[in-house]
């Protein structure tokens, strides 16, 4: 089975994306797919570079058996869409940053990563940041769902 290497990219890469690189690698390697996914997160906005998970996260994804833990913040670069197949977007707006940024054939690489679930076109991952601890189970839902439909329909 071939490779497929996945970008997941919200803003700060702090809260969404990080969740979403420790959900689908965990959903990947519960259903034996580990080695067939390479999976990194990344933020369009450089504030947090450096810096682990936002604790509300990390906590989180820990009750759901999930280590974010040893995940550190870093910004979307343009050769990331050359070291990607799939760049994935949490919401519009990252969406929208990413076109912006990738370079002459490599926007097909860039989705909204809801967009794997069924009749969600358009629908997005809603930034938890500042909101209260329940935002981020929604968001967790919200991956979880995300992550297995992407995982079915790559594998
Ligand atoms: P994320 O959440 O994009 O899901 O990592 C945010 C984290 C930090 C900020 C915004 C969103 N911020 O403005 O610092």
């Amino acid at each position: 089975m071939s490779t497929h290497r996945i970008l997941f990219v919200c803003l700060g890469n702090i809260c969404r994306s990080p969740m979403a690189e420790g959900v689908f690698s965990h959903v990947a390697a519960e259903a034996g797919h580990a080695e067939t996914f390479i999976v990194e997160s990344a933020g369009t906005g450089a504030w947090h570079i450096g810096n682990p998970p936002d604790p509300r996260a990390v906590a989180a994804a820990r009750a759901r058996g999930i280590d974010l833990s040893a995940q550190r913040a870093r910004q979307v670069h343009v050769k990331d869409f050359e070291a990607f197949d799939l760049v994935l977007a949490m919401d519009g707006s990252n969406h929208a940053d990413l076109l912006q940024m990738a370079p002459e054939g490599h926007a097909h690489k860039v989705r909204l990563f809801l967009d794997h679930l069924p009749q969600s076109g358009g629908r997005e991952v809603p930034d938890p940041y500042y909101g209260g601890d329940d935002g981020f189970e929604v968001v967790l839902d919200l991956i979880e769902a995300g992550s297995r439909t992407l995982l079915a329909r790559l594998t």
